[in-house]
């Protein structure tokens, strides 16, 4: 890597149990420069996503000093220029502020706080060394800053949670955005696939429908994101990839198993114990989804980050992709306000021919979700009926255009090798 240039990133997230694999990931990986974890509400409540950086430097820390000839493996650990770690939005643009504590726990990480009193860190003690820069400054003004600070179109911006802080930073700063910003990279929405908040949202949209909409949908070209620059990673693509516990257990902790026997720190590193605490209680969850096996949302994000830095494309031309790595561009708008249907990506399947084209070849489409182990029903339709204009000229007439959604990742497995050799050191 020495030599290489890497790709400085504002991770936005709310961490959040898989956020915070996905920060693991982006703290071992020497293509990333990690500048700042902007902590926002979602998951957890703000304050907790922000003790939760804490959390997991301590455990870091902890293990280095046990450790020191795998600090190599921590490249953004103890960087010169630390990482700013900033406070963002506590709720969303609008509307009601919905959490996901039943999966997260309150503390964000599965209840650690009350099952592993060891983790906790303590705020005020001086002595606690964190090799990040706590900041006043809000996450808005933290991105500015630092896309002001870099080159132009250097800066990856990486959403794992609620894109309230993009949206805002969006709303006062448009012009430097779009001069400044590389790419954004976001976990977001579902378009051909269920939600996992409600039966069509994905919860970081559903945590503030707004927001996205104001980002990804919008009303002229004088707003929004340039989309020419946006990734998206929706539930489509990032459910397949996982981390089943069976491969946790063999490779990484085979003292793992669930809340009833509670992780150990004797005879662990500090880091698995840190990670085993943390995947008991999101074991007896997913065990309960009937899948024994963590969802790696967040991780594919931060992975797409490390393996497509920013480029300049031409204006217009979707963002291009290094080798593996397949995007599609779909177009769809963003439920608000809907009474069942808040945070749902309503995709145009007229206009689209990646989903399920008229005259398409059924077999082929089955065959192609039967290989991303997506469920199907035997009536789809792929009929096209004639459209009914309505005297609604504004709900007509916007423009829309398409976003890349990423389709095709390098495979499941090549993921769960990066993760357990970058984050646990195990090959
Ligand atoms: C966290 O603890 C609270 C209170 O003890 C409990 O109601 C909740 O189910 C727990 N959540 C998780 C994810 O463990
Ligand atoms: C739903 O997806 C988000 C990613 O946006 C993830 O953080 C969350 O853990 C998922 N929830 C469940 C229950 O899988």
């Amino acid at each position: 890597m020495q030599g290489k240039t890497r790709t400085p990133i504002i991770i936005d997230t709310d961490p959040g149990v898989d956020d915070t694999l996905a920060i693991l990931l982006a703290i071992t990986s020497p293509e990333l420069e990690i500048l700042a974890y902007i902590v926002s509400f979602g998951n957890t409540d703000v304050h907790a996503t922000y003790d939760n950086i804490y959390k997991l430097y301590q455990a870091i820390g902890r293990h280095i000093a046990l450790h020191p000839e795998d600090a190599v493996r921590f490249p953004n650990f103890s960087p010169t220029v630390p990482p700013v770690l900033a406070v963002g939005p506590e709720g969303p643009l609008e509307g009601g502020r919905h959490f996901a504590q039943y999966f997260h726990g309150r503390d964000g990480l599965s209840n650690i706080s009350e099952r592993h009193p060891d983790l906790n860190v303590d705020l005020k003690d001086s002595s606690f060394d964190h090799n990040f820069q706590p900041v006043k400054e809000s996450g808005v003004e933290v991105a500015l800053r630092l896309l002001e600070s870099r080159p132009d179109r250097s800066i990856t911006y990486a959403v794992l949670g609620p894109m309230t802080n993009l949206a805002q930073l969006v709303r006062q700063h448009r012009q430097t955005v779009v001069d400044k910003i590389g790419r954004v990279i976001a976990m977001a929405g579902a378009l051909d696939v269920p939600g996992n908040t409600t039966s069509v949202a994905e919860f970081n949209v559903f945590a503030d429908p707004y927001a996205a909409k104001e980002l990804l949908v919008p009303t002229d070209p004088t707003s929004g994101l340039p989309l020419d620059r946006v990734i998206l990673a929706p539930l489509d693509i990032t459910t397949i990839h996982e981390l089943p516990f069976s491969h946790y257990i063999q490779k990484v902790d085979p003292a793992f198993k669930t809340t009833a026997q509670p992780s150990n720190a004797d005879g662990k590193s500090p880091l698995v114990h840190f990670t085993s605490s943390v995947f008991e209680r999101t074991r007896e969850i997913m065990l309960q989804y009937g899948k024994d096996a963590l969802e790696l949302h967040d991780i594919v994000a931060i992975w797409c980050a490390i393996e497509n830095p920013p480029e300049i494309n031409p204006v217009g031309d979707l963002p291009g992709m290094s080798s593996g790595w397949v995007i599609a561009e779909r177009t769809f708008d963003i439920e608000r306000a809907g009474e069942i249907t808040r945070g749902m990506f309503v995709t145009d399947r007229r206009k689209d021919n990646t989903a399920y084209a008229p005259g398409a070849n059924r077999a082929e489409v089955q065959a192609q979700l039967d290989l991303r182990r997506l469920g199907h029903g035997l009536l789809e339709s792929t009929a096209l009926p004639a459209r009914v204009e309505i005297e609604d000229q504004e709900l007509e007439q916007r423009q829309q255009k398409g976003i890349a959604c990423i389709v095709e990742t390098p495979g499941p497995s090549v993921l769960l090798q990066l993760l357990t050799r970058r984050v646990w050191g195990i090959q």
